[in-house]
């Protein structure tokens, strides 16, 4: 792979991002790493089917327009993907920088819930949406990265759970940012009005923003009965 490597810009439990070149441009290269105390049979059938099935869902929906990084290579073997690298910070950065002017995180926020809300309409749930999950550039615009528990999906409860998981961390690491659920399902819902009626896809038609913020407060109900 002609990746040149320049600084690591993550390292998790799950992967090591670096950021560097590909044939001049750049990229990112996010390898997996493995888990001492998987067997390594099940480590491998496990990584290898989050790599593919990342590497699959970004092509599907960059094909279809989608903002999200473009696919340069993938090398299963070894776990590795090489990406375009996006620019911006992680909004959880940014949420936490006291000089970012209100207006600002407001925008941020609006255009994060309307950048989810494309990737709804694709019929595609993210399954691990965080503020670490999304990068916002110099002029608020929103990107959302790390599709490794992505899925195509018709049913309204996993879109239901993608916004329940933005509304848990906006509330509880947040707490300093008013309102930051409710300025993100308004850029949500305004996609919406915004982009028209949904067109069929292969597998049916996705949910419709109303119903799956109504879906939001079923879940909401839910947790809160069961704790
Ligand atoms: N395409 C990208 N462009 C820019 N930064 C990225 C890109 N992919 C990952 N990163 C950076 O690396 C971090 C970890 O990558 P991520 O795909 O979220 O891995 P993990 O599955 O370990 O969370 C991100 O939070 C982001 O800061
Ligand atoms: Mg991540």
């Amino acid at each position: 792979m002609a990746f040149q490597p320049k600084a690591r810009l993550h390292l998790g439990a799950e992967a090591e991002v670096w950021s560097g070149t590909w044939m001049g441009r750049p990229a990112v290269r996010k390898h997996r790493r493995s888990r001492a105390w998987r067997h390594p049979d099940l480590e491998k059938r496990l990584g290898y089917r989050r790599m593919l099935s990342e590497a699959r869902i970004l092509i599907r929906i960059k094909g279809a327009g989608l903002p999200v990084p473009a696919v340069w290579d993938v090398d299963l073997e070894s776990g590795r993907i090489i990406m375009e690298k996006m620019n911006g910070r992680p909004l959880i950065e940014m949420l936490r920088d006291e000089k970012v002017p209100q207006d600002e995180i407001h925008k941020a926020l609006h255009n994060s819930g309307c950048a989810v809300r494309m990737l709804h309409r694709m019929a595609v749930t993210h399954g691990d949406l965080s503020t670490n999950n999304i990068l916002i550039d110099e002029d608020c615009n929103a990107f959302l990265i790390d599709f490794g528990l992505s899925a195509v999906e018709y049913e309204v409860e996993r879109f239901g759970i993608d916004l329940h998981v933005m509304d848990e961390i906006l509330g509880a690491s947040h707490p300093n940012i008013a309102n930051g659920i409710d300025i993100f399902l308004a850029g949500y819902q305004q996609c919406d009005n915004d982009q028209g009626p949904l067109e069929e896809l292969s597998g049916g038609m996705p949910p419709v923003a109303k119903d799956v913020l109504k879906r939001l407060d079923d879940v909401r109900s839910r947790v809160r009965y069961h704790g």
